[in-house]
């Protein structure tokens, strides 16, 4: 028995021994592998964007001791990491995207396990997003080799778009956050708010619809359009139309699928789902081609829409690169943005609008200049500078996409957007250009437009900060006899005016729009 209990004794206290030296050795290797653990390398840093996608974004660190350098890579940019530490299997840094004074800095914290690193990011004012990031290769950031382009020819006219294109479109509005819901919403608000009747009729889905490509290659959508066959025959069973957006590049901007080596099967995909419209986004096409390759990708698309044999709309945005308004419809384009990006404020429409005057010229039937979409109703304006904006718009003979949500209307938002006599204006059959009277630097701005049948659009624009008196003569804007006058925001009839010409006090950053019938 004593035997026993020593060798008992024993056992255990060999057995504390052992497990003592045990986990010595081992607990003090897993401290030495989490200090020998190390960042350095190229990580694929995939984020989950909510609707079956992931967005990449690449890494390629250097750690020296607990400091961490090296760059961070989005696409074609290639950015300094800033801060960098690696610490207790802990790592952080900062990127600063933008130029200064338009600069963001996000945030990436992240915890290195199995070799991988789970990873938090936040830019300012945005809510934290969770990724994985994964040992990858430089090579995977790269983009894929450069497809041949066509040799030029002129694709033959659609014949669709005879005068601007009327609807409306996801982006300024709802972004990423558009979804089968919101597009079927809008269409009945289209509908039921009289904006149907007033002209709108495509309802076009903008960037983020997109999911991955199935095993054949076909583009499928993402979680938030499950079916987009249904949803386009809904749209068309309320008697609209409905628009599609893709790039020529690998990526659209937002970071989705784009066209790039699919584009035939592509545009079969848009007309089999029944897509009566498709706005081209460059986008990462510039981390590919030339510019000056753009005409020959644009065509490739002009093509491959037409010989769909379906009435497609097609819609450039290469935000007025190399001219484009001198060879859009040459690529069968019916539209093409000519400048970048509008958002919801007076310097930025205004600077977009104001800038026009000079290309109208090269805007005809079927074949329009596109300042980008409508941001009036979204809030950032006042009603007279919407009323600019929709007049502006007009005078240019620009497409009249609204942006806005268009079942959360106000009186004063649906009375710019459907007043008729304006829209008139826009959708003139002939589809002249308009004129700029005043010096281009001038905060009054007179503009003229001839219409159908002898009559004339005039705009006076108030772009300065205190309400001003603008004046012009007849002969000034080549007018030899004016007719009946019409304000066509008060919708009233001008009883009589000085025989030379014609004044009127327009509001800060306001307008004036007159119809003057043939006499
Ligand atoms: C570009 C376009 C916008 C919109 C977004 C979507 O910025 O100019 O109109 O389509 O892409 O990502």
């Amino acid at each position: 028995m004593i035997l026993v209990r020593l060798s008992n004794r024993l056992r255990v206290s060999f057995v504390a021994v052992l497990a003592t030296i045990v986990f010595a050795v081992f607990g003090s290797m897993s401290a030495a592998q989490t200090q020998s653990a190390n960042v350095s390398g190229f990580w694929d840093l995939k984020t989950p964007t909510g609707d079956g996608n992931f967005r990449d974004a690449f890494f390629d660190l250097k750690q020296s001791g607990e400091s961490v350098t090296g760059d961070a890579i989005f696409g074609p940019r290639h950015i300094p990491i800033a801060d960098g530490t690696f610490r207790d299997g802990k790592i952080h840094f900062t990127v600063t995207m933008g130029r200064t004074p338009r600069t963001r800095v996000i945030s990436y914290d992240g915890t290195l396990q199995d070799g991988k690193i789970n990873m938090v990011s936040q830019a300012e004012g945005r809510e934290p997003t969770h990724g994985v990031a994964e040992p990858s290769k430089p090579e995977a950031a790269l983009p894929p080799p450069r497809l041949p382009i066509p040799a030029l020819h002129e694709v033959p006219d659609n014949h669709l778009a005879r005068t601007p294109p009327m609807g409306w479109n996801s982006w300024n509005k709802f972004a990423g956050k558009v979804s089968d819901e919101v597009v079927r919403g809008v269409a009945d608000a289209l509908v039921s708010s009289g904006m149907k009747d007033a002209g709108y009729v495509y309802i076009n889905i903008d960037d983020t619809w997109e999911g991955p490509r199935d095993a054949q290659g076909n583009m499928t959508s993402n979680t938030k359009f499950p079916n987009m066959k249904a949803l386009a025959d809904y749209v068309h069973s309320k008697g609209l139309k409905i628009g599609i957006y893709s790039s020529p590049g690998p990526k659209t901007c937002a970071g989705y699928e784009g066209s790039y080596g699919h584009e035939v099967q592509d545009a079969n995909t848009f007309a089999a789902w029944g897509f009566d419209y498709l706005k081209y986004d460059w986008c990462s096409a510039g981390g590919i081609y030339k510019d000056d390759d753009m005409r020959a990708v644009y065509q490739k698309m002009g093509d491959a829409l037409l010989a769909t044999k379906r009435p497609i709309v097609f819609s450039l945005c290469q935000y007025g690169h190399e001219n484009v308004w001198t060879w859009g419809d040459k690529v069968g384009g019916n539209l093409w943005r000519t400048t970048g990006d509008i958002s919801d404020n007076w310097q930025a429409m205004s600077r977009i609008g104001f800038s026009q005057f000079d290309i109208a010229g090269y805007a005809k039937p079927g074949h329009w200049n596109d300042p980008d979409m409508l941001e009036i109703g979204n809030g950032g304006m006042t009603g007279d500078e919407y009323r600019t904006h929709m007049s502006l718009w007009s005078m240019l003979a620009a497409p009249l996409i609204a942006g806005n949500d268009l079942r959360n209307m106000t009186e004063e938002t649906k009375s710019i957007l459907m007043n008729h006599e304006v829209i008139a204006i826009d959708q003139d059959p002939d589809g002249k250009p308009v004129k700029r009277i005043s010096p281009a630097d001038d905060t009054a701005m007179i503009t003229v437009r001839p219409l159908r049948g002898g009559a004339y659009a005039i705009g006076l624009f108030n772009r300065g900060d205190q309400p001003q008196k603008i004046n012009f003569t007849w002969a000034q804007l080549g007018i030899a006899q004016p007719g009946k006058i019409r304000d066509l925001w008060k919708h009233t009839d001008i009883p009589s005016t000085a025989p030379d010409g014609y004044a009127a006090t327009v509001p800060t950053h306001g307008v004036m729009l007159l119809r003057v019938s043939a006499k």
